[in-house]
C-alpha cells in the first residue's frame, strides 16, 4: 500500500492487505536483498512432508543455538544451554507458516535467527538470498529494515515515542520517502489496525492490546516481503486476534511470506503449514500448502 491508496479505517484491513500494488512492491523487494554479502540461496531442503518447486526464501540448515548464560544470579562460570539442536527448515516465498510448541521449546529463538537478531552457534541461516550468519551487525540492520517486519512477543515499542512515531520508526530508519509521506503511510497503517485516533498516545497510555496493534502497524511500515510474528496477537481478545490474522492472511495472499508463533491451535490452523517444535528440534511439519 502506498499513500493515496484506499482509505483505511477499522474496516479497511482487507483493503490494505489485498491491494494489488503490494504484489508489485513485493517482487521488486525480493529481488533486492540489499546486502553486499548476498549469495544465492542453496537448494531448498524441505522438512517433513513439505515439498515445493518454489525456492526457499527462508532456510535454516543444521542450525544449532547454544545460549551461554553467566550462571544466573550466582555468576560464576558460564554454562551452555542448547536451545536449538539441529534445525532444518525451508520456507518458500508466499507461504504462511505457524510455529507451535511448548514454552521453552525454541520458537522465539527460531524467529530471532530468521530476523538476524540472533546468530546461530552452528549451521547456516539464509533469508531472501542473504547468508545472515556471515553479515556484520551494520549490514544486518540495513537488510532487516528492507526485508523483515517483526511483531515481538513483548511488543518492544519505544516508550518515549508516540504510537505514530513508533509506527513511523522503520520508515525513518530506512529513510524511505520524504518525512511527510512516511507519516501518511504510518497513519494509514495505524488506521488499518484500528488505531487511527490513538496516534498521539505514548505506549503507556495504551492498553496491552492497543500496544500490540501498534507493534503490528510498525511491522507493516516498510511493507516488507517477510513478516514475522512472535505470538503477534497474544494480548488480543479472540475476536480482535482473528481480525488481525485476517489482516496477516490478506498480506500473505498478496505475496508476503508470513511466519508466526502461536500457542493457539485455532490461529495455527489459519496457516497453510504448521511446524511443531519441541526441545530445540522440529518434531512435526504439516507441509500443507496454500
Ligand atoms: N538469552 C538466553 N540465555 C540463556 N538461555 C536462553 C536465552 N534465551 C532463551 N533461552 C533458553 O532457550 C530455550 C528456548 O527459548 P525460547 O525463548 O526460544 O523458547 P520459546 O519456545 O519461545 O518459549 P515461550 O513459548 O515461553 O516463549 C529456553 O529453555 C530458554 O530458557
Ligand atoms: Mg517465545
Amino acid at each position: 500500500m502506498r499513500p493515496g491508496g484506499p482509505a483505511a479505517d477499522d474496516n479497511g484491513m482487507r483493503l490494505l492487505a489485498r491491494s494489488p500494488e503490494r504484489r508489485v512492491g513485493r517482487s521488486r523487494d525480493a529481488a533486492e536483498p540489499g546486502s553486499t554479502t548476498t549469495v544465492p540461496a542453496t537448494a531448498p531442503q524441505r522438512t517433513g512432508q513439505a515439498q515445493s518447486a518454489a525456492p526457499a526464501i527462508i532456510e535454516l540448515a543444521r542450525v544449532e543455538k547454544i545460549y551461554h548464560s553467566a550462571g544466573g544470579r550466582r555468576g560464576g562460570r558460564g554454562v551452555g544451554f542448547p536451545a536449538l539442536s539441529g534445525v532444518d527448515l525451508a520456507i518458500a516465498a508466499g507461504e504462511m507458516v505457524a510455529i507451535t510448541g511448548p514454552s521453552g521449546s525454541g520458537k522465539t529463538t527460531i524467529i530471532n535467527l530468521i530476523a538476524g537478531i540472533d546468530r546461530p552457534t552452528a549451521g547456516t541461516v539464509t533469508v531472501s538470498g542473504s547468508r545472515l550468519d556471515q553479515m556484520t551487525e551494520e549490514m544486518l540492520a540495513v537488510w532487516r529494515g528492507r526485508t523483515i517486519g517483526i511483531v515481538f512477543q513483548f511488543f518492544q515499542l519505544m516508550p518515549t515515542l508516540t504510537a505514530m512515531e513508533n509506527a513511523t520508526l522503520p520508515l525513518d530508519l530506512a529513510r524511505l520517502g520524504p518525512p511527510r509521506e512516511r507519516k501518511v503511510r504510518a497513519s494509514h497503517h495505524l488506521a488499518t489496525v484500528g488505531l487511527g485516533d490513538r496516534g498521539d498516545r505514548l505506549p503507556l497510555e495504551l492498553s496491552g492490546g492497543e500496544q500490540q496493534r501498534v507493534a503490528i502497524a510498525r511491522a507493516m511500515a516498510c511493507e516488507p516481503p517477510i513478516l514475522l510474528g512472535d505470538e503477534p496477537t497474544g494480548n488480543l481478545d479472540t475476536g480482535l486476534a482473528r481480525d488481525m490474522f485476517e489482516l496477516l492472511k490478506g498480506l500473505n495472499e498478496n505475496g508476503t511470506t508470513v511466519v508466526y508463533v502461536t500457542h493457539d491451535q485455532a490461529l495455527a490452523g489459519m496457516a497453510s503449514r504448521i511446524v511443531s517444535v519441541r526441545d530445540g528440534l522440529i518434531t512435526g511439519d504439516s507441509g500443507r500448502r496454500p
